[in-house]
């Protein structure tokens, strides 16, 4: 990586001048005005106050003793105290060459290797149509992934579905009175909720009902064979449901573990706790984990015995870190309920199931409809998430048909897909996580912004450049790594530098979790390739040389849209 190249040369310049002090926290960025730089850092202007010398004085200094070997740094330092560096043509043209000769491995870095990171994501109720958070949760948790992968991390992906509580005592009264098998293998998730929600209203009415229900749940606690088979069978109508948004919306899951799975584990994690002394009972016969300089203790045994949601969620940390040996769980979830996990990750550090830092709830914003009103049906429905991408396919159809209406038919239904697809995910990745977002069908789908279809194309279009010179790749790049002098103009210059950014865009994104930077980093490239494209012309380029080095150029551009668009979940088609 450049950037770390020039951050290890900077600090070794300010000990070789200034010999062995304390260095500050200095940043290598890209700079937004092109002119000041490949790459500028303020580390003149950090140690002005500690070596009370002028910054601009430091900045001469450090840029006097810089040495990088491969680099070839020019430098200049600009008032009142910052280094800008641009890198040698000589040296960005091997890295193209490199890059181009090993594209498998293009934007992938080496910080996590040895470590195993496990992602919670997703994690719908069962018996519930996924709700937009899910939808949220599952694409950023997806991005998260394949970044981590990208880094080197190994990435445990798993879903905790809500599969375990008294809700399901109810579901199986409801269905022992009203239910009708076809209904539900018909329309398995509807007729649930249909069931589940009729019951509670009649349970208003009739509070006996509720009773019913818990002890239902109670049997089905118990083993009860009827009722575990009945739950088990809403357990496996749902997430058939659930697969079918996980297929359309490309996404594997390797782990899925509910919290029913924890249910054998809860006595003992109950029981070891009061043991230890890190628990107590209360009068009734309530359990609660004492959190230091908090005024709400963490129930894990309510007063009648029964165990709760934070019990299972203690026991699947426990499992998780013994059974993936994890440096890191991420929770992937909503941002509603931050306090509850708050809690349960300080009960599993006093638990001693994990240590401080090992937890970590990547919390992300609502998604809500048009007018950022609650995003629901003009009734005040649940939209299904299935229709919601089935739209998305359809609008984009009328994308496809207005770019390339000589398509085969076939092709254009599977490009809508793709593009349709991509352009949920791209709309929710490309802000800031902790955003609320406004679901907008116009930006979603605007071929002039940012956005999915923009992305797509503008790879296409440079693909199929590709197609057309028909160069011999190997043997141009072969040439590239050859050619010394500056054949570079200004624009190729800062074409080419933000090419072979990727890799610390990915380290950046994986810094606080935040997709958006990877996102944000790829519509750029792909505007400025936009740029480039229009004044550049590479088929009509009589010199040979050059229509040599832009078909190169234009190639490391589509590796690396197509690299950082796979990351993000999105599929970039050939053709569009
Ligand atoms: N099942 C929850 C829901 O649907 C999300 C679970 C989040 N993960 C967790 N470990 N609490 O809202």
């Amino acid at each position: 990586m450049i950037r770390e190249e020039i951050q290890k040369s900077i600090a070794k310049a300010i000990h070789l001048h200034f010999g062995k002090i304390d260095i500050p926290d200095f940043s290598v960025e890209v700079p937004e005005n092109p002119e000041h730089g490949d790459y500028s850092t303020n580390a003149a202007l950090l140690l002005a106050k500690q070596l009370k010398k002028s910054p601009l004085e430091i900045a001469s200094a450090i840029a006097e003793e810089l040495r990088t070997k491969n680099l070839e740094l020019r430098t200049a330092v600009v008032p009142p105290g910052f280094i800008n560096f641009w890198v040698s043509e000589k040296f960005l043209l091997k890295s193209l060459g490199n890059m181009l000769k090993e594209p498998e491995t293009w934007g992938q870095i080496k910080i996590g290797r040895g470590k195993t990171v496990v992602v919670e994501y997703s994690s719908p109720n069962i018996a519930k149509p996924l709700g937009v958070h899910h939808l949220r949760s599952t694409i950023i948790g997806q991005a998260i992934i394949n970044l981590l992968r990208a880094a080197g991390f190994k990435a445990v992906s798993l879903s905790f579905p809500g599969d375990w509580g008294t809700q399901f005592g109810l579901l199986i009264a409801a269905y022992k009175q009203w239910g009708n098998p076809e209904k539900i293998k018909q329309h398995p998730i509807d007729e649930m909720l249909n069931l589940y929600v009729r019951y509670s209203q009649a349970a208003k009415e009739d509070p006996r009902l509720l009773d019913e229900g818990r002890r239902e749940f109670k049997k089905l606690e118990e083993g009860d064979p009827e009722n575990h088979k009945l739950w088990k069978w809403f357990l496996d109508e749902s997430l058939r449901d659930f697969e079918k948004v996980y297929r359309l919306l490309g996404v594997k899951i390797e782990h899925t573990i509910g919290e029913s799975f924890y249910e054998p584990e809860l006595k003992n994690i109950i029981q070891n706790a009061l043991d230890r002394g890190l628990a107590q009972r209360g009068e009734d016969d309530s359990v609660v984990v004492p959190i230091p300089g908090s005024d709400t203790p963490e129930i894990i045994q309510k007063s009648d015995g029964a165990t709760i949601y934070t019990t299972r969620e203690l026991a699947a940390i426990r499992h998780r870190i013994k059974e993936w040996k994890a440096d890191q769980i991420l929770y992937v979830a909503a941002n509603q309920q931050p306090f509850h996990l708050e809690q349960v990750f300080r009960s599993a550090e006093l638990l001693g199931y994990a240590h401080a830092g090992q937890l970590k709830h990547v919390k992300f914003g609502m998604m809500l409809g048009s007018e950022g009103k609650k995003f629901a049906t003009r009734e005040g429905k649940l939209i299904p998430l299935l229709e919601v991408l089935n739209e998305a396919i359809s609008r984009s159809r009328a994308v496809v048909e207005q770019l390339n209406p000589d398509l085969p038919e076939e092709k254009k239904a599977e490009v809508a897909k793709t593009v349709g697809i991509g352009a949920v995910k791209y709309f929710d990745l490309s802000h800031n996580r902790l955003s609320d977002i406004i679901f907008d069908w116009e930006s979603m789908l605007n071929l002039q912004g940012a956005s999915a279809p923009y992305l797509q194309y503008t790879h296409a279009r440079l693909k199929s450049i590709l197609r057309k010179v028909k160069a011999d790749q190997r043997e141009t790049v072969r040439g590239l790594t050859r050619m010394s002098g500056a054949p570079l103009d200004e624009m190729e210059h800062r074409l080419l530098t933000a090419v072979l950014r990727l890799p610390e865009v990915v380290e950046d994104a994986l810094k606080d979790y935040t997709p958006n930077a990877l996102a944000n980093y790829l519509y750029g490239l792909a505007q400025l390739a936009n740029e480039f494209y229009h004044s550049h012309p590479v088929m009509q380029e009589k010199d040979q040389i050059k229509r040599d080095l832009r078909a190169v150029l234009v190639a490391g551009v589509v590796l690396t849209l197509s690299k950082g668009l796979a990351m993000l979940g999105i599929e970039a088609p050939e053709e569009m």
